[in-house]
């Protein structure tokens, strides 16, 4: 199907059925909810802290565990692996698990699983800070590949086949390729390119395919990783679906990867507590998917199509990239990303208009914006966002500023010892200016995207210190810097030896 429109008349009244007869952990959650229940075992809430507290108990008191909610202790009805075997079929996965610490824990168990101590991996440089901490746990040393922007766009694009190929050849015992898919700012590399070059090297192709849980059911979309010819890619069903906070998860083929390690890593790093509604909201969104998704899809591209043309015709000067600007299958339809530079409005002030509207936006910096709309938005919501961000906008316009790319986008550091020795060697503390020529002991991150600005074990720069200290003037969040001031840096005591 492409993306002929649909209109957004109501469900047919198939597809208004409830899912939970389909997904069985969202159906022992509708379960337990309606059972009531006097558990003696944790947590400790007892569905009753609202005798204690009425707010405590509206906090904790919905709140219904894996073991002992959703199933028995002993997990003998299987919901769980009955639930991941499901969404293994949908996603065509050999292997699949859910995760409740986000698509952080799912990216820490795929490293953990991909090699260890000393290993090299060919990674992308635009990768999410949770990827630094799978680095420093399982010890990976990262080669990373050059960074690419869309000249016209300038948005971020991942790595050519042609510049992964040469990256592998100069890391011969490299383990596996990382790359993060869609980027944040909604393009999508040739992944199955990517595929076909790693495995020509024998190597896997991972995919931090976190903004993308909804790719792959609608052929307006682009495919997701696993069809498109990765090894595992790690989903993060609370972004892009309806699904709680922190819900993830990884899903992988055998060949280039083995299940038992893959399964011992995930282990690894999970909580023994899973919380039940994550799990069940886990299973629900892919029911939904498999029920409903080409639908709610198309109608997720046309409510963001009409939200691009509305307020690129409100808006002199904005930057509304949709698909049509990208190759086929090189750009989410859903992604809503607004580039501010060509209207001279800035993007934190316009942010706070939103969010005096009730409407929080997913990152603002001062030249680019991104509205998460998903397939729980309806034309009403899209609607008042439009509104809001068309007339503060407006409001704020001036003249056009040059449009530059991301800092986020276009880092090439020097690494200098791996994330892991880094992590644990001594470090000490420098002013900002004499930290160029040092080594980082600190990961820095402009929140959101995300992306660490600075790792630990790369060498600081000059330029480096510049755009982190402008990023923060301009309005951005610096995150995990242990001078939130930026005026001093964490760096290695001594020079790597
Ligand atoms: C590309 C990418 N990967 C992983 C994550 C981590 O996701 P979570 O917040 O679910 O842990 C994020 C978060 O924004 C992300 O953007």
């Amino acid at each position: 199907m492409g993306l002929g429109r649909l209109g957004f008349s109501s469900l047919p009244p198939q597809e208004a059925r409830p899912l939970a007869p389909d997904a069985p952990l969202l159906e022992a959650f509708v379960a337990a909810t309606r059972r009531g229940r006097t558990p003696f075992s944790v947590p400790g809430h007892k569905h009753r802290a609202r005798a204690l507290d009425a707010d405590l108990g509206l906090a904790a008191d919905p709140d219904i565990p894996l073991y002992g909610g959703l199933d028995a202790m002993k997990l003998t009805g299987g919901n769980l692996a009955k639930a991941e075997a499901l969404a293994a079929r949908l996603w065509q996965a050999d292997w699949c698990r859910f995760g409740v610490g986000g698509a952080t824990q799912a990216n820490q168990a795929l490293l953990l699983a991909a090699g260890g101590h000393g290993d090299q991996i060919v990674m992308a440089r635009s990768v999410h800070r949770s990827v630094f901490s799978g680095l420093v746990l399982a010890g990976l040393r990262p080669v990373w590949l050059p960074a690419r922007t869309d000249p016209v766009s300038l948005l971020p694009l991942g790595p050519t086949p042609g510049q992964l190929a040469a990256a592998l050849d100069a890391a011969p015992g490299a383990v596996a390729v990382w790359i993060t898919e869609p980027s944040y700012l909604g393009t999508v590399a040739d992944v199955g390119a990517l595929a076909e070059v790693a495995h020509a090297r024998g190597v896997p192709l991972l995919v931090d395919q976190a903004w993308g849980a909804h790719l792959g059911f609608h052929s307006g979309y682009p495919p997701h990783a696993l069809a498109a010819g990765a090894d595992a890619m790690v989903i993060s069903a609370h972004k892009m679906l309806p699904a709680y906070s922190q819900a993830a998860l990884v899903l992988a083929r055998e060949g280039y990867l083995s299940p038992g390690r893959l399964e011992t890593a995930f282990d690894a790093t999970s909580t023994t507590s899973p919380a039940g509604a994550i799990l069940a909201s886990t299973d629900g969104a892919r029911a939904l998917l498999a029920a409903r998704g080409p639908r709610l899809l198309q109608r997720l591209a046309d409510l963001v199509a009409d939200a691009r043309r509305t307020l690129a015709e409100a808006c002199p000067g904005l930057a509304a990239p949709g698909p049509g600007d990208f190759p086929p299958g090189r750009f989410d339809p859903a992604k809503l990303v607004l580039g501010l530079a060509g209207t001279g409005a800035d993007g934190t002030v316009v942010e706070l208009a939103a969010q005096a509207a009730g409407m929080p936006l997913e990152m603002a910096d001062r030249d680019t914006i991104v509205a998460t709309v998903t397939v729980a938005d309806t034309p009403a919501t899209v609607g008042r966002l439009t509104d809001v961000l068309g007339r503060a906008i407006a409001a704020g316009s001036g003249p056009a500023r040059p449009a530059l790319a991301g800092v986020s986008w276009t880092l090439a550091p020097e690494q200098a010892t791996d994330p892991r020795t880094a992590f644990f060697a001594p470090w000490t503390t420098v002013p900002a200016d004499r930290a160029p020529g040092h080594v980082g002991a600190e990961l820095i991150a402009a929140y959101p995207p995300g992306v660490p600005i600075l790792g630990p074990g790369e060498l600081i720069t000059a330029d480096l210190v510049a755009a982190l200290h402008r990023q923060a003037a301009e309005g951005s969040r610096i995150a995990y810097s242990a001078d939130p001031s930026l005026r001093t840096f964490r760096v290695l005591a001594s020079p790597p030896g």
